[in-house]
């Protein structure tokens, strides 16, 4: 069977930064910015980007446009024994899906909410009592995973690749809208201080300071979807002529662009409202709909804001469910509607515990942690580093540093830029600082 294949490079650099941009712009980036030293967080963020987020989305896409196949067998291909870095990044994707799609369940129902209502009423009271109810959130949840499980169905070009050409500019001009709103609210300033000033109070010692670096670290990790295979799944789809300097250069540069735009858009009305900025749930479900609640024409802002999450949630899970569809389909053969229903049957019934462990099941926990708050834990602190951490050794050391340059310059198409550094980025500096961000968010 013939290979699907983007219809572009342009289709392909939209649907890998739609898997970028996700909830990690809109819902984490800009608190963690803020509360970490608001400019010296962005600066380093900034480095890190550069220093690591390039060359392990360039190592990832030669790897899958190398081999042409699915993360696990990508790696096998390179090395029969070093399955386990493909593997450990599809295990990755389905513990990341079965929360990302609860939350995406969560989004879907306020923006229905909002359809029907003009406000919400008590934003706390409303988040606890539907995130705590048995069977509504799982609905949603189930919605959710439907459309993602729909979108990878129809394939790769007319399916993932269409969704994502029609995602970027809509989540931009969005964004740019309600940011140019937020701006004119009183007291917005304060909301471009608390991101962008240097907030050198917040540093007093040197362990300070490390710990704002390995929080950089990890948002560059998650927002750039590094070292879960997605980007070996999207790459093996790539033509060999596609530059993929470039796209390793973009991809990291959309994905800041639109988490500073969701600063500015948000930060300012929450300010500007006198509530403490806040991360993750807190940030989307509670806080917002307080604003949304009691600005002039904030039920149109929170259709729009709300459809633009589940967007740029959707382009993120479909790149999570393509990465272990994949797998079904070059691996077992099977056709693509059984893989991606397979795949979705199976995270989606994880993600149904997870959703019971906010209310019905929430006395059960593991490690002092519930099953919802044990997944992301999962994910983000172990899946995570232990993909990019082999990822780099996979790359640079087992297939050998001369081969990954050849795949990345399309036999010599294109000039490599920087040839040396990247060799000991990916040799000694990236895994290095991988180990230290293992260690200390374990300890
Ligand atoms: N990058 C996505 C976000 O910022 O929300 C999340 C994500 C998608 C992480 C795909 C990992 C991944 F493989």
């Amino acid at each position: 069977m013939k290979r699907e294949q983007w219809s572009s490079n342009l289709g392909f650099l939209l649907a890998a930064a739609g898997s970028a941009i996700g909830l990690g712009n809109l819902w984490k980036f800009p608190y963690i910015a803020g509360s970490n030293g608001g400019a010296v967080f962005l600066m380093l963020y900034l480095v890190l980007l550069i220093l690591l987020g390039t060359p392990l989305l360039l190592a990832e896409m030669a790897v899958g446009r190398a081999t042409r196949l699915n993360a696990i067998d990508a790696c096998r291909a390179i090395h029969p024994r070093w399955g386990f870095v493909g593997a450990a990044g599809v295990v990755g994707a389905f513990v990341i899906l079965s929360y990302y799609s609860v939350i995406g369940g969560w989004v879907l129902k306020y923006l229905f909410a909002y359809m029907q209502h003009s406000r919400l009423g008590d934003a706390d009271a409303y988040y606890t009592g539907f995130v705590t109810r048995p069977l509504e959130p799982v609905l949603w949840h189930l919605l959710f995973a439907a459309c993602c499980c729909g979108i990878v169905a129809f394939g790769v070009s007319k399916g993932i690749e269409r969704i994502s050409k029609i995602f970027l500019p809509v989540l931009l001009l969005t964004l740019i809208a309600i940011g140019g709103y937020a701006l004119t609210l009183p007291g917005a300033s304060q909301g471009l201080r608390f991101l962008f000033l240097p907030d050198f109070s917040q540093i007093h010692s040197f362990s300070d300071f490390a710990s704002i670096l390995v929080r950089a670290m990890g948002q560059v990790f998650f927002s750039l979807s590094i070292g879960m295979g997605t980007l070996i799944t999207y790459g093996s789809y790539l033509d060999r002529k596609a530059n993929l300097q470039k796209n390793a250069v973009l991809i990291p540069l959309f994905d800041l662009v639109i988490a500073l735009l969701a600063g500015i858009a948000i930060l300012p009305c929450v300010f500007s409202f006198g509530l403490e900025p806040s991360a993750g749930s807190g940030l989307l479900f509670r806080s917002l709909p307080y604003v949304f609640d009691h600005m002039r024409g904030g039920r149109w802002l929170a259709i729009g804001f709300f459809a633009l999450v589940f967007l740029a949630a959707v382009t993120s899970a479909i790149s999570l469910l393509e990465s272990i569809a994949a797998f079904f389909i070059d691996h077992l053969h099977w056709n693509r509607i059984a893989a991606a229903g397979l795949s979705t049957l199976g995270f989606a019934l994880i993600g149904v515990a997870n959703s019971l462990s906010m209310g019905l099941w929430n006395s059960f926990t593991l490690f002092g942690m519930s099953l919802f708050d044990l997944m992301v834990f999962l994910s983000d602190n172990v899946l995570m580093p232990i993909g990019g951490f082999f990822l780099c050794i996979l790359a640079s050391r087992i297939w050998g540093f001369s081969s990954m340059l050849r795949e990345i310059s399309s036999n010599g198409q294109y000039a490599i830029r920087f040839p040396g550094a990247l060799r000991w980025i990916l040799r000694w500096l990236a895994p290095a600082m991988i180990l230290v961000i293992f260690a200390v968010s374990l300890f």
